[in-house]
């Protein structure tokens, strides 16, 4: 299988599968334990916090370890009080987006602030609708899933302070793929999510500074310092930690490297007939090339591709197996009969020249084929 969908999830990296190993097996203590199985997961634990913090450049305090990103999500948007109004970009995740609905429904107040034709937060229209709003608490995420798009969560986060209101940044999918700085970008709480960045599934970290009026959504013991309740994930902390620290250690190199696939696989891709891309002329991450081939079904290019061993996405991984056009795409003004041919490709740090050259050869034989079927012409 060629894996060119490194933004749904990303392999697990040996280094990181060989740390977690003695935490799945004899190192099985609980770490609120006063014993010294206890004890040894406690370090590990906050070993792993430290790990963490220094990816974003914060103190280790301010991590909070969760079941994922999507947990991270909803427990910063609960920092805005059940009437309060909470600002969303139009392309945030499902996790925020679903949460900002939700609270709309039980009485509280969502606005959305709309996204440029290329794809960023369109800065004079969130200035002047947070002014309108005056929510309580903004998140734009730092880049986008389905377009790589990086967000200027700085500037947002300005506008947010200006107003006394709260900032949120879902960090997801930048976190391993452009520095991050927690306190240079002037926001209060960031989401991380370990399985995006070479780590295991199920665990995350919602980082908070210690100013925020935070209310813990999961109760009981007082793990993580009252923070969020239930016995730590040790071995998926661990994998997280090392996950992170191999993320910074290697985040230039990984991203050179990229760059420079993308860029290949850019060009070829403009060479292909009736291939558009999208976001292109933004700053992205640099694995994730979204483009769209308009009278294609995406999520059948998807299935005629699998078929040749290749594994890429259609518009949000969350929302495969739907065929409602992609949200990220539609605030971005295209129509949504063009937006359902979307295809994203999102390359990791061990694919090579050869997967983005088999991936499209596949691709123009693939079109060529569905073109002939749905009778249209100039393949
Ligand atoms: C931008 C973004 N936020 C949040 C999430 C959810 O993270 P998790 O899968 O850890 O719940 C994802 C996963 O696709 C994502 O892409």
């Amino acid at each position: 299988m060629i894996y060119l969908d490194h933004n749904a999830t990303t392999p697990l990296d040996p280094r990181v599968r060989e740390a977690m190993l003695p935490w799945l097996g004899p190192h099985y203590g609980n770490p609120s334990s006063l014993h010294r199985l206890g004890r040894a997961a406690r370090d590990a634990v906050e070993q792993a916090r430290a790990q963490v913090a220094a990816l974003v450049g914060v103190s280790p305090e301010w991590v909070v370890f969760t079941s994922g990103g999507t947990e991270a999500n909803n427990a910063a948007l609960a920092v805005a009080g059940p009437r309060e109004t909470v600002a969303v970009s139009a392309i945030e995740h499902a996790s925020v987006l679903e949460t900002a609905r939700r609270r709309a429904q039980r009485g509280g107040a969502c606005c959305t602030l709309p996204v440029t034709p290329s794809g960023r937060v369109d800065l004079e229209a969130a200035a002047a609708r947070l002014h309108d709003e005056r929510p309580a608490l903004v998140s734009v995420m730092w880049a986008n899933n389905e377009t790589g798009v990086l967000q200027p969560v700085a500037e947002v986060a300005a506008l947010a302070r200006e107003l006394g209101a709260w900032m949120h940044t879902d960090a997801v999918q930048a976190a391993g793929k452009v520095a991050l700085d927690f306190s240079a970008a002037g926001v209060h709480m960031m989401s991380l999510s370990a399985h995006k960045l070479y780590g295991p599934k199920g665990v995350g970290a919602l980082i908070l500074d210690p100013a925020v009026p935070f209310q813990p959504l999961l109760h009981g013991g007082g793990h993580e310092k009252g923070r969020r309740a239930g016995t730590e994930n040790v071995p998926g902390i661990v994998g997280f930690g090392v996950a992170a620290e191999l993320a910074r250690h290697e985040l230039e190199a990984r991203a050179r490297r990229l760059e420079a696939l993308r860029a290949r696989l850019e060009a070829r891709l403009r060479s292909v007939p009736g291939v558009a891309l999208v976001g292109a002329d933004a700053p992205r991450v640099p694995n994730t090339c979204m483009l769209r081939v308009p009278g294609i079904d995406g999520e059948t290019l998807v299935l005629e591709l699998d078929q040749e061993g290749i594994a890429v996405a259609s518009g949000s991984a969350c929302h495969s197996g739907s065929t409602r056009a992609s949200h990220v795409l539609t605030a971005m003004g295209i129509p949504p009969e063009q937006a359902r041919g979307a295809l994203r490709v999102s390359l990791g740090k061990d694919n090579s020249e050869d997967d983005i050259e088999a991936f499209v050869a596949a691709l123009e034989a693939r079109l060529a084929g569905l073109a002939r079927f749905a009778g249209l012409a100039d393949w």
